[in-house]
């Protein structure tokens, strides 16, 4: 099984919930990406910054935060696997009747993931025929219930309700993870059909700085470009991957370039691009950068209530190297576009593939919840002539994969 997914742990108010840090461990040493949706009653029992340390990210509560990206459906989106532990009484009720008053639930019913509970609760809560009959219900719709083992409970009472073992949560959740990768659709591997082939892609989006500690960026996570790179190398190409700021892990088996600002990526890709028979942009390049990067810290008693920045344009990368293309040599580009209406999105990417003269265009819509940080991506491959010789989908692996079907 591949680490490196996204995971989001919900924490419900119970005692239990200092148990759950041990879980969100877990999952981050295992190279994945962590979120914990948090109820306020959970951070009563435990705190926010805790939970933050060890997952190595924000953690939400509220449902009103964050309403500009839609993050109440934008996590759920997100997720590969939910694991709510522990899950109290109150909030398996809330499950099996779909409730969505807060973060937690908004984010299970915006998801398809798996989802895998701990119940935690007083033997007498746990055995009510409220609570069993909300067990059997989120049973047959497919959760996964791990425990409640039996045992010394919160107070001087012991029974059926204490919450499983973080490790024994973590196994089954993984095994749900397992079972939903396994069920889902084939992938269209072919292994071995770019064998050879040399691919250099680049991925991420590039920061350019402002002064020693600030940066000018954007919302790319490089997630279709490492997709891209991991699917090329698995089907038999040399890959380089020009890394700009991912956010995910890069893959095993590729040549990585580190670079952040786009004149270092341009630098990276003009050098790889030398011997290679494919070049993929996938990266969000920034199309400015400050004119001046200062040498020390900007100081607001220097800047006052204002501060006006001067950017100055950074060359096209792509169109650079499709101009300087060699014989033989694909250049597929991206287009990140926030058009919602599908034609004009198409006008917008055949007239972007003319500026650009690269031989394929991706295009791609983006917004708050779409593109960039998602899982998933639908696109509509353009070739030169700006006809549609793709439409694809569905996870960034599987969007990747059709991608690479052109250069077979
Ligand atoms: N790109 C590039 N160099 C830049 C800007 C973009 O190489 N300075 C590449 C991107 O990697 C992508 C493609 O050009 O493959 C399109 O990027 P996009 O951001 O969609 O378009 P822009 O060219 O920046 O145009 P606009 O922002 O006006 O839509």
């Amino acid at each position: 099984m591949s680490s490196g997914r996204t995971i989001v742990v919900g924490v419900t108010g119970g005692i239990a919930a200092y148990k759950a840090v041990n879980i969100v461990r877990a999952f981050v040493l295992r190279g994945d990406s962590v979120h914990v949706v948090a109820t306020p009653a959970a951070l009563r029992f435990i705190g926010k910054p805790t939970l933050e340390a060890i997952s190595r990210n924000p953690v939400h509560t509220d449902l009103y935060e964050g309403v500009a990206e839609v993050r109440h459906v934008a996590i759920g989106q997100s997720a590969d696997l939910i694991v709510v532990a522990p899950a109290t009484a109150n909030t398996i009720a809330k499950l099996a009747c779909g409730l969505a008053d807060d973060l937690l639930g908004n984010t299970i019913l915006a998801s398809t993931a798996p989802l895998v509970i701990a119940p935690a609760m007083h033997t007498e809560m746990w055995n009510n025929a409220a609570t069993q009959a909300n067990i059997a219900t989120l049973r047959e719709r497919g959760v996964v219930v791990v425990g409640p083992g039996t045992g010394r409970l919160t107070g001087a009472d012991s029974g059926a309700g204490r919450m499983e073992e973080p490790d024994t949560i973590v196994t089954a959740a993984l095994a749900a993870l397992d079972a939903a990768d396994r069920a889902a659709p084939a992938r269209r591997v072919t292994p071995g059909d770019l064998d050879g082939k040399r691919i250099v892609i680049s991925a991420g989006g590039t920061r350019e700085p402002l002064d020693p500690v600030r940066y000018l960026g954007n919302r790319s996570s490089g997630k279709q470009g490492v997709a891209l790179a991991e699917a090329a190398a698995a089907r038999g190409a040399v890959v380089v991957l020009v890394a700009a700021n991912l956010e995910v892990p890069a893959p095993e088996h590729v040549e990585l370039r580190l670079v952040s600002s786009a004149a270092d990526l341009e630098r990276a890709m003009n050098v790889a691009a030398g011997d290679a028979d494919v070049i993929i942009m996938a990266a969000a390049v920034a199309d400015y950068r400050p004119a001046e990067v200062r040498a020390d810290k900007i100081k607001k008693d220097d800047t006052g209530d204002t501060l006006v920045l001067t950017l100055v344009r950074n060359p096209d990368i792509l169109a650079g190297l499709a101009a300087a293309k060699k014989p033989g040599q694909v250049v597929i580009g991206f287009a990140a576009e926030t058009e919602t209406d599908p034609d004009r999105l198409l006008g917008l990417g055949r007239e972007k593939a003319a500026r650009k003269g690269c031989d394929y265009l991706v295009l791609n819509r983006v917004g708050w919840t779409e593109g960039f940080a998602s899982e998933r991506n639908a696109v509509r491959v353009l070739d030169s002539r700006g006809d549609i010789v793709i439409e694809a989908s569905g996870s960034k692996m599987s969007v990747a994969e059709r991608i690479l079907d052109l250069l077979r």
